[in-house]
C-alpha cells in the first residue's frame, strides 16, 4: 500500500505565503519601480518578479529594504535603484508579522522595519503578503512590537517602554554572540504591550522617544493585503487607502 506523505504544519504555510506573493506580483506592470520589504514571504515575491522579468521581458527596478532582499533581487536579475532616483515607487510589496482587519500591522520580525516603513510610506500603493496565521483581531496579542534603537540610548529607551506599560527585551543573535545588529547598525528591542488599544498613539509615542529610530507599528499604510490560507485559496483584503 502506498503511504501518503505526511504534511507538516509548515507545508501549508509555505504554500500560502508563495500564493499570496504571486498575487501581489501580478500587480506589477512594465516599467514599474517596486519597493521590496523583507522576510521569507517577500522572498517568494522576488523570485516571481525574476521569473516574470525573464519570461515576459518586462522592465522592473526595485528598492530593497535589507541586504537579504537586495542580494536576492540581484541574484534574480532585478536591477536595484534608490529613493534618490525614484522617491515615489509605483508599488511596495511587503510582509507582516501581524495584521488586523483594518490592515494595520506589526512588522520587524526580520529587523528591517525602518527601511520598510520608509519605502512603504513613500510608495503609491502598498500590497501586503501574508499567510493566515498572521491575522489577528487584536494587534499586539502574543506579538511584541520590534523597535530599532540607537545602541547608545538602550537604557533610556527600555525605561521609556516601561513607562508606556510595556516590557522590552533586546533581540539576541543566532549564529552570532550578542545582540542582533540591524542593517543600519542599531539594536532591536522587542517590546510586549499586550493587546494595543490605540496603535496610532503608541506608534507616535514610541517614535517621540529619543534614541528610537523607528518602531514596527505600521498604521494606515496598506492598500491591499493578500492572505494565503490553509485551504489553499488567497483572500484579498482592501482599504480605501492609496488607490
Ligand atoms: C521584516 C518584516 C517581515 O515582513 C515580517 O517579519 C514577516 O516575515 P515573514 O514573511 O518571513 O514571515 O517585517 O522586518
Amino acid at each position: 500500500m502506498k503511504r501518503r506523505r505526511e504534511t507538516s504544519p509548515k507545508d501549508w504555510v509555505e504554500r500560502a505565503k508563495k500564493k499570496a506573493a504571486i498575487k501581489a506580483v501580478s500587480h506589477i506592470r512594465d516599467g514599474y519601480v517596486v519597493g521590496l520589504g523583507s522576510g521569507t514571504t517577500v522572498a517568494y515575491a522576488v523570485e516571481h518578479i525574476g521569473r516574470r522579468v525573464r519570461r515576459e521581458g518586462i522592465k522592473v527596478t526595485c528598492i530593497p529594504t535589507s541586504y537579504q532582499i537586495g542580494i536576492l533581487a540581484a541574484q534574480n536579475g532585478i536591477p536595484i535603484t534608490t529613493l534618490y532616483e525614484h522617491p515615489k515607487p509605483d508599488l511596495a510589496i511587503d510582509g507582516a508579522d501581524q495584521i488586523d482587519g483594518g490592515l494595520n500591522m506589526i512588522k520587524g520580525g526580520g529587523g528591517a522595519l525602518t527601511m520598510e516603513k520608509i519605502v512603504d510610506s513613500s510608495a503609491k500603493r502598498v500590497i501586503i503578503v501574508v499567510d493566515e496565521s498572521k491575522l489577528t483581531d487584536g494587534l499586539g496579542r502574543g506579538q511584541p512590537v520590534p523597535i530599532e534603537v540607537l545602541p547608545f540610548a538602550l537604557p533610556t529607551v527600555l525605561k521609556a517602554i516601561r513607562s508606556m506599560g510595556g516590557s522590552g527585551e533586546v533581540r539576541m543573535g543566532r549564529g552570532k554572540v550578542g545582540p542582533v545588529i540591524t542593517d543600519n547598525g542599531n539594536i532591536i528591542v522587542d517590546a510586549d504591550f499586550g493587546v494595543i488599544k490605540s496603535p496610532k498613539e503608541l506608534e507616535e509615542e514610541l517614535n517621540n522617544t529619543p534614541g528610537v529610530v523607528e518602531n514596527g507599528l505600521f498604521i494606515q499604510l496598506v492598500t491591499i493585503a493578500y492572505v494565503g490560507t490553509k485551504r489553499s485559496d488567497v483572500i484579498k483584503l482592501k482599504t480605501q487607502k492609496k488607490g
